[in-house]
């Protein structure tokens, strides 16, 4: 390692922008390599106003690596930090900077320490994958002032180690997160599917409703879900491929319908209305209940709440012209026919 001893330090800086995922990934077959159970897709939003920034530095100064999130000095100790910091050292290079009189040779980047400052300019934990912005921009800068020759689809790889929906990050426009085969996550990847060009009228609202840390945090969700839900798997094996397929077409031919239905399909939107109702102090008690697949069974428990219910649901979620939004009464068994 050559250069004006001491007090040197060289520094990268990028910024990512988070994703919204339109068919969502949600349970892992492999928690430490963060190997989903399905393909996902996600859009990529513009990072002017959902984005991390990180910045890091290197020096050999620093006597070990620490890492700052938004201005609070945070534990890099979690699997996560370490297995994205060490395979972006694996693949370093040399570095030369001339200016400042810096060669740094490949093997030097055991030794050296890293300092990390991250910025969000939207709510962290909050539920907009925040992870998602956070982990692709550290792989990135790290690779960047590491010298890493990579393309996209490589850090994609390290930056899912992350969190699994950081990979699809790597990537503007629409992008598919590839489940893979292997057990060793090589197949694991993001991949483009058209650019952010290619679809340039879609405007996506984010409605900030609670920028609170979300109670339950992405990893645990899914966690609990792959122990507790028998339909996960079914998801995963049946709904979630058949989606897939639709989405590209949907995205390829530019059609929003098809988008719109597969999208709102694939949300949990309406277990989230149902529940916040309830919970409203005063809020009539309703029951809902999934059986495989999207379709919302709700219960009221008498028809001036089924009434209160169904003109919220209609306001937040308009059926389209062909649906039927029926309500059934819990009864005996009627006879439709007499015995002729
Ligand atoms: P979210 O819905 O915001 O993605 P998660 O529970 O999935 O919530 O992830 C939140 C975690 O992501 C944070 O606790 C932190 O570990 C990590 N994270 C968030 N922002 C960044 C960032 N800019 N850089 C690195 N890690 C980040
Ligand atoms: C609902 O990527 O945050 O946003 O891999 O455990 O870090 P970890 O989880 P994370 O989960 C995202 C879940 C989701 C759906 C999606 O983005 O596909
Ligand atoms: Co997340």
């Amino acid at each position: 390692m050559a250069g004006a001893q001491g007090g040197w330090v060289l520094t990268a800086t990028a910024r990512s922008p988070t994703n919204i995922a339109v068919i969502k990934y949600w349970g892992k077959r492999d928690e430490t390599l963060i190997l989903p159970v399905n393909d996902s897709i996600s859009v990529t939003l513009d990072p002017d106003h959902l984005s991390a920034t990180t910045t890091v530095a290197v020096s050999p100064s620093f006597d070990r690596d620490r890492m700052w999130l938004n201005g609070t000095e945070i534990s890099l100790s979690g699997g996560r930090f370490q297995n994205c910091l060490r395979e972006i050292r694996q693949r370093a290079r040399d570095v030369e900077n001339k200016e400042k009189g810096i060669h740094i040779r490949k093997e030097d980047w055991e030794k050296l320490h890293v300092h990390i400052a991250s910025y969000n300019n939207f709510p962290t934990a909050a539920g907009l994958a925040s992870s998602a912005a956070g982990f692709a921009c550290l792989v990135f800068t790290l690779a960047k002032l590491m010298n890493v020759s990579e393309d996209a689809a490589a850090l994609s790889s390290i930056a899912r180690q992350g969190s699994g929906s950081a990979c699809r990050s790597l990537y503007g426009g629409f992008v598919k997160w590839v489940k893979g085969e292997a057990a060793n996550g090589s197949d694991s990847i993001a991949v483009q599917l058209v650019d952010e060009s290619y679809w340039n009228d879609l405007v996506v609202i984010i409605a900030v409703v609670s920028s609170r840390q979300k109670e339950t945090s992405s990893t645990s969700g899914m966690r609990d879900s792959v122990v507790t839900s028998a339909l996960l798997q079914h998801r995963a094996e049946v709904i979630v491929p058949s989606r897939i397929l639709q989405m590209e077409e949907a995205i390829k031919n530019r059609n929003f319908g098809s988008f719109a239905r597969l999208t709102c399909a694939d949300s949990n939107q309406v277990i989230n209305t149902v529940e916040r109702w309830s919970q409203f102090e005063g809020a009539p008690q309703v029951a809902y209940t999934f059986d495989a697949g999207p379709n919302a069974v709700l219960i009221a428990p008498n028809r001036e709440v089924a009434s209160l219910l169904l003109q919220r649901l209609l306001f937040f979620f308009p059926p389209p012209p062909d649906t039927k939004l029926e309500g059934y009464m819990v009864g005996d068994t009627s006879i439709l026919q007499e015995a002729g």
